[in-house]
């Protein structure tokens, strides 16, 4: 092997090294919440709840409040938005999605929900169908459907963490 041709191999080796330690340093889950009236974070408490069930360490965070590069630090990602302003990302929700949308998130898993209210506004939950064409963005792997949480949330709760429990356990089934 000539002298050029080891240092190439050598140095793709080092890559993929890095990024098995830095797989391996990751994580395991974050829901990432966004609301203006509370309705998102009832729903990602529950998906949480549903996640730690499924054995999964778990973390919940309020999107204004965070940088979206900590996503990179997850698997496992979930978004949760309600809709608000005729079919859009609430506004604590928008700079974050907006960072998040230019990451690269290859070996990265995503869960979608959306809040929306189907009788009272035309376009429902327009906030998952955004979040869904910012995950494809990413490159990340979107597991499941996403849920769409059609008017309050409260009384619904066990559907939500089934859910939650349903993505863990697909996401258990990718690692
Ligand atoms: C001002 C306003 C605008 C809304 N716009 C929409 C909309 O365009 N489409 C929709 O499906 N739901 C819409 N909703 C319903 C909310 O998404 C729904 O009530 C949700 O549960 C609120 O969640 P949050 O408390 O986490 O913000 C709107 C609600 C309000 C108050």
């Amino acid at each position: 092997m000539s002298e050029v041709h080891f240092r190439f191999t050598f140095k793709l080796f080092m890559e993929r090294i890095l990024q098995v330690i830095s797989f391996l340093k990751m994580k395991e889950v974050l829901v990432v919440y966004g609301t203006c009236s509370g309705n998102a974070e009832l729903v990602a408490q529950a998906i949480a709840e549903g996640l730690s069930d499924a054995n999964l360490n778990v973390s919940v965070k309020r999107s204004e409040l965070v940088k979206a590069e900590i996503v990179k630090d997850f698997r496992l990602i979930v978004l949760v938005c309600s809709t608000w302003n005729v079919g859009k990302l609430n506004d604590n929700y928008i700079q974050f999605d907006k960072d998040f949308r230019e990451m690269n998130l290859k070996d990265h898993y995503v869960g979608i929900v959306g809040l929306g209210d189907s009788s009272n506004y035309d376009i429902f939950c327009g906030a998952a169908d955004v979040m869904e064409l910012s995950v494809e963005r990413t490159s990340a792997t979107q597991l499941g459907e996403s849920l769409r949480v059609d008017g309050p949330p409260h009384g619904r709760l066990m559907e939500f963490k089934d859910w939650g429990n349903n993505i863990g356990n697909m996401y258990l089934q990718h690692v």
